[in-house]
């Protein structure tokens, strides 16, 4: 799947596969505005943190052509709207490091076309070099796996939540293409469901066989032997190895440790962020109430009672056993392995 992230450079239109909607309905979300683009990114038409990534590089492309109808306050009015555009989602880094890839094309080039040109060509390759990373991804990774293994993952960091391939479910595909023989559990991943509806939706259609599960229902799994390694993705992933991923993540790789089950995470090098030095600096998304009270259209908590929301925590790094990046597997210590491998320029 690496068409849900188009862009119709005509109409400087970006194009996205809905993900509100899926599994049952396959619908496109055009965004011709900036606001569009935040709209989309806010709301998860699109989510996942490279996609974020991708996307939010179009998005600069639609800025520029939105600012260009300022006349010769274009650049100002630029800078406004890429200053509400990397705002979007908080705690994926992938958005702010597209946008600050951008803002760095853009130096010494003082006429509008000229950028809007270099802009179209570089969000493309960000859009390719993605795909192109989670493959490599999927070569290392899918060496970790053993033929006949049954993987827990939480949340989609599928082709989905990428520009194609995926990070996690791409070292389970990388497997698969080795020959290997995989099967799935998908953590449905309350209150969005990325797990029940896109991580099962995506391995179905390509003949993977996934096994949804409540959430709460890891540590019985676990405790039957039923899960051989846990991969997942990331949003965000600081200079000790602390990472960012869906709220349930680091529950998750407590119940590994104690049930002694691997815990991979997977994630290319743009969603490394060195200038953090640990988990506890990184902004939590805290998002809207009505995605717990509710289940779609239907209230299952009594008015007026709080609820908390946040998106995403932290594994501490001391429970990961490997971190895949296309450069290769990452092992402890990560201060001195991510180093090595992310800070220098390959
Ligand atoms: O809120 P989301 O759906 O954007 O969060 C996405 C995740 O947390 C995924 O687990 C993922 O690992 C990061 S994207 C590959």
């Amino acid at each position: 799947m690496e068409d849900h992230i188009r862009f119709d450079a005509e109409a400087c239109t970006l194009l996205l596969l809905d993900q509100r909607k899926l599994p049952l309905v396959e619908e496109t979300f055009a965004c011709r505005t900036v606001e569009d683009v935040i709209y989309a990114l806010q709301t998860m038409v699109v989510r996942g943190a490279p996609a974020i990534g991708v996307s939010a590089a179009y998005g600069c492309r639609i800025a520029l052509k939105q600012a260009m109808a300022a006349g010769a306050y274009w650049a100002n009015e630029l800078g406004r709207l890429l200053g509400l555009l990397v705002q979007a989602r908080p705690t994926a880094v992938n958005l702010a490091w597209a946008v600050g890839e951008m803002r760095e094309a853009a130096r010494g080039i003082a006429d509008p076309r000229e950028l809007g040109e270099a802009w179209l060509a570089l969000a493309r390759k960000i859009h390719a070099d993605d795909i192109a990373m989670n493959r490599a991804m999927g070569r290392f990774g899918g060496e970790l796996l053993a033929d006949g293994d049954t993987v827990m993952t939480h949340c989609n960091a599928g082709a989905l939540a990428t520009a194609g391939y995926g990070t996690a479910l791409g070292v389970i595909r990388g497997a698969v293409d080795m020959g290997k023989k995989i099967s799935v559990i998908a953590n449905e991943t309350r209150p969005f469901l990325q797990g029940a509806r896109l991580t099962a939706y995506e391995l179905h259609k390509d003949g993977i066989p996934v096994t949804v599960a409540c959430d709460n229902a890891c540590s019985l799994l676990m405790k039957r032997g039923l899960v051989d390694k846990v991969v997942v993705g990331a949003d965000r992933i600081v200079a000790n190895g602390d990472v960012a991923n869906k709220i349930g993540t680091s529950g998750v790789a407590i119940l590994a440790r104690h049930y002694g089950v691997p815990f991979y995470v997977a994630a290319p090098s743009s969603t490394f962020d060195l200038a953090t030095p640990d988990g506890s600096l990184i902004p939590i998304e805290d998002r809207t109430p009505l995605e717990v009270t509710h289940v779609g259209p239907t209230q299952i908590t009594p008015d007026g009672v709080p609820v908390f929301n946040y998106a995403f925590d932290i594994t501490d790094n001391a429970l990961i056993t490997g971190i895949v990046t296309e450069r290769g597997v990452l092992y402890p210590p990560y201060t001195t392995s991510i180093a090595e491998t992310i800070g220098r320029k390959p």
